[in-house]
């Protein structure tokens, strides 16, 4: 059974196996070995930044955006499984144009395939309705068809598609979930 729970020492260990597999939490750039290198240092020190992360970001281009407010979960069925992270605007559905989604979610290898990423979707689209939201957008690349198959399981429908930004040649498909 799948849950989504505050980043905590506990599955920290899972969580750093995963890394030190060369799996990324982020799905735009591989940040395994800064955050392995982080959480050895100082373990609370990486979840306090886990759920406190920096008011900025640093876009592809250099430009730094102010970080939207949001939080990210570890997907956990008793052990670490991946992350899902959500951002938004209170007040609208819409979203600056760089940022590319509502959500965004990574299931780490060997727990692949058991709808682990569907059901951790499924609980955070639940609450984002709880925060008040009527739609969510997603976006997924082009060729990535098991991420395409878990958004349009979870309702979403194909609005257009758009040339990635950070990743020149790679098109990304944008979707919506009414909530
Ligand atoms: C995308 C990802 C999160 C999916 O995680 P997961 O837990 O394996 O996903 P689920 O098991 O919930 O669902 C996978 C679905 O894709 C289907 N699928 C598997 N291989 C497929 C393929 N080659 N083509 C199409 N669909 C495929 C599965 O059958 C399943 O659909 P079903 O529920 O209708 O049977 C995971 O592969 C991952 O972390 N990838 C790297 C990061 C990433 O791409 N994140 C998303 C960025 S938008």
């Amino acid at each position: 059974m799948v849950s989504l729970v505050r980043p905590c020492l506990a599955l920290l260990p899972g969580f750093a196996a995963a890394l030190a597999q060369g799996w990324s939490p982020d799905n735009t750039r591989d940040v395994s070995a800064e955050q392995l290198a982080a959480l050895r240092e100082d373990p609370e020190a990486f979840i306090d930044s886990q759920l406190n992360p920096p008011p900025t970001i640093t876009l592809w281009d250099g430009r730094q955006v102010p970080r939207l407010p949001g939080f990210r979960h570890w997907i956990s069925d008793g052990e670490f499984c991946g992350s899902i992270g959500f951002r938004h605007q209170p007040g609208t559905d819409e979203l600056p144009a760089h940022v590319l989604g509502h959500i965004g979610y990574a299931v780490v290898p060997w727990k692949r395939g058991r709808g682990y990423a569907g059901a951790a979707l499924a609980l955070m689209l639940t609450e984002a309705r709880g925060l008040g939201m009527g739609r969510v957008m997603l976006t997924c690349a082009e060729s990535n068809a098991i991420s395409r198959r878990v958004i349009e399981r979870a309702g979403g429908v194909l609005e257009r598609s758009f040339d990635h930004p950070a990743f020149p040649g790679d098109t990304d498909l944008v979707f919506w979930i009414a909530l």
